[in-house]
C-alpha cells in the first residue's frame, strides 16, 4: 500500500459507518487501499465449521469454502433450514463434502455436542464463528447470545485444530457503541467476541493457531433489515452483498499474512482500533482476562437456564 492511498484509507475509516457501506468497500480497492482479489487458493481437503450458516453472510461463506474444495459443516438453528443449507451449498458447488448440524448456540450445553460431533476426523483448518441474532425487543436473551456457544464450540474443537488453522468471530462495527449506552445487548455481545478473540488469540499462539475478530461491512440480510428497520429499504443500494462480505472473510481464514495479526479486530482487509474510549485499546487485554474469567464462572454455574443441550445431526 503506497503512503497515500493509507492515508485515503485512514481518512476513510474516520468517516466511521460510510466506510461499512459498498460505496466504502469499493472506494477501498479503487484506491489501492485494500486487496481486492477474491480468495482463490486450493482448499481441497481442508475442514472448516461455518456457524450462522443457513443464510446471508454465513451461507455465503459456507458456499465460498465449499467452491474452493473445501470439507464444510455448516451449522444454524433448525434442522430443516440448516439441511436446506446443505443442499443449496452442495447444489451450488458440485462439493458432496458438506455436513449439517443444528444447534442453538446460545444453548453452552448443545454448543459442547456440536463439538463432539464435527470434532472426530482430520484436522480442522478453520472456525467462522458467524451465528448472531438482534436480541427480541422485551424478550429473555440468554446474556451475549450466541457468543457463549461460540467459545464452548472453540473450547471443545481447540485439541483438532491443525497448525496454520485460523478462528475467525464476526463481530460488527457495533462493538464500538458496547461502552455508550446506544448499543445495547446487540453491541455487548459483538464486543465479547472481539474480546474472546482476543483472548483465544493469546491461548492458542502456541500452537500456531490464529485467531481474528471481523466487521464485515454493512451487509444486505436479515439482522441489516432488522436494526435498520423502515431504513433499509431505502439503504439497500448502500449495502455490501453476502457474497462481497464472504470473499472478506474466505481472505482472513486462508491469507498467512493476516495470520500474523492473530489478536485483531479486522474491517476491510486491515487491522483496526479494537477500542475507541480514550485508553482503550491499552486496557483491552485485561477486559478481555476479566470477559474470560466471568465467563468461565458464568459456565460453571451452569449458564442460562434454557440449556436443553439438544443437536440435530443431518448428512
Ligand atoms: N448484516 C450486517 O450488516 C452485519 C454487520 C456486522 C456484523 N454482522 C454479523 O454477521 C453475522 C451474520 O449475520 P447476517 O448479517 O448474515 O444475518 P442473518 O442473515 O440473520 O444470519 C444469521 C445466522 O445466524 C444464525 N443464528 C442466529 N442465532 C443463532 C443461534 N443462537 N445459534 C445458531 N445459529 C444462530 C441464523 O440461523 P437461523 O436460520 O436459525 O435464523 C442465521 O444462519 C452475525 O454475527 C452478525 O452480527 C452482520
Amino acid at each position: 500500500m503506497t503512503r497515500r492511498s493509507d492515508l485515503l484509507d485512514r481518512a476513510l475509516e474516520a468517516t466511521g459507518p460510510l466506510a461499512w457501506t459498498r460505496a466504502g468497500r469499493t472506494l477501498r480497492r479503487r484506491l489501492g487501499a485494500a486487496a481486492d482479489q477474491a480468495p482463490a487458493v486450493d482448499l481441497t481437503g481442508r475442514r472448516y465449521v461455518v456457524t450462522g450458516s443457513t443464510r446471508g453472510i454465513g451461507l455465503a461463506t459456507a458456499t465460498h469454502l465449499a467452491r474452493l474444495g473445501g470439507v464444510v459443516t455448516v451449522v444454524g438453528r433448525d434442522p430443516d433450514r440448516t439441511e436446506r443449507a446443505r443442499r443449496l451449498v452442495a447444489d451450488a458447488t458440485g462439493n458432496d463434502e458438506i455436513t449439517a448440524v443444528a444447534a442453538d448456540l446460545t444453548d453452552p450445553a448443545a454448543a459442547r455436542r456440536l463439538g463432539d460431533l464435527v470434532g472426530p476426523g482430520a484436522p480442522l483448518s478453520g472456525i467462522v464463528h458467524n451465528a448472531g441474532a438482534v436480541p427480541p425487543r422485551g424478550g429473555a436473551t440468554p446474556p451475549l447470545g450466541a457468543a457463549v456457544g461460540a467459545h464452548v464450540l472453540t473450547d471443545a474443537l481447540q485439541h483438532r485444530l491443525g497448525s496454520g488453522a485460523t478462528i475467525v468471530w464476526v463481530s460488527s462495527g457495533m462493538q464500538y457503541l458496547a461502552a455508550s449506552q446506544l448499543g445495547g445487548p446487540y453491541a455487548a455481545t459483538k464486543r465479547a467476541e472481539v474480546l474472546l478473540a482476543r483472548a483465544w488469540a493469546r491461548r492458542l499462539a502456541g500452537r500456531g493457531v490464529a485467531v481474528h475478530a471481523t466487521h464485515p461491512g454493512l451487509v444486505d440480510t436479515r439482522i441489516a433489515a432488522e436494526l435498520l428497520g423502515r431504513l433499509h429499504e431505502p439503504f439497500r443500494p448502500l449495502l455490501r452483498s453476502p457474497g462481497e462480505a464472504a470473499e472478506d472473510l474466505v481472505w482472513l481464514l486462508t491469507d498467512p499474512d493476516a495470520a500474523r495479526h492473530s489478536g485483531a479486530f479486522w474491517h476491510d482487509r486491515r487491522p483496526r482500533a479494537t477500542d475507541r474510549t480514550p485508553g482503550g485499546p491499552a486496557r483491552v487485554d485485561d477486559a478481555a482476562e476479566a470477559l474470560w474469567d466471568d465467563l468461565e464462572i458464568y459456565l460453571e454455574a451452569g449458564g442460562p437456564q434454557e440449556n436443553s443441550g439438544s443437536v440435530h445431526q443431518g448428512k
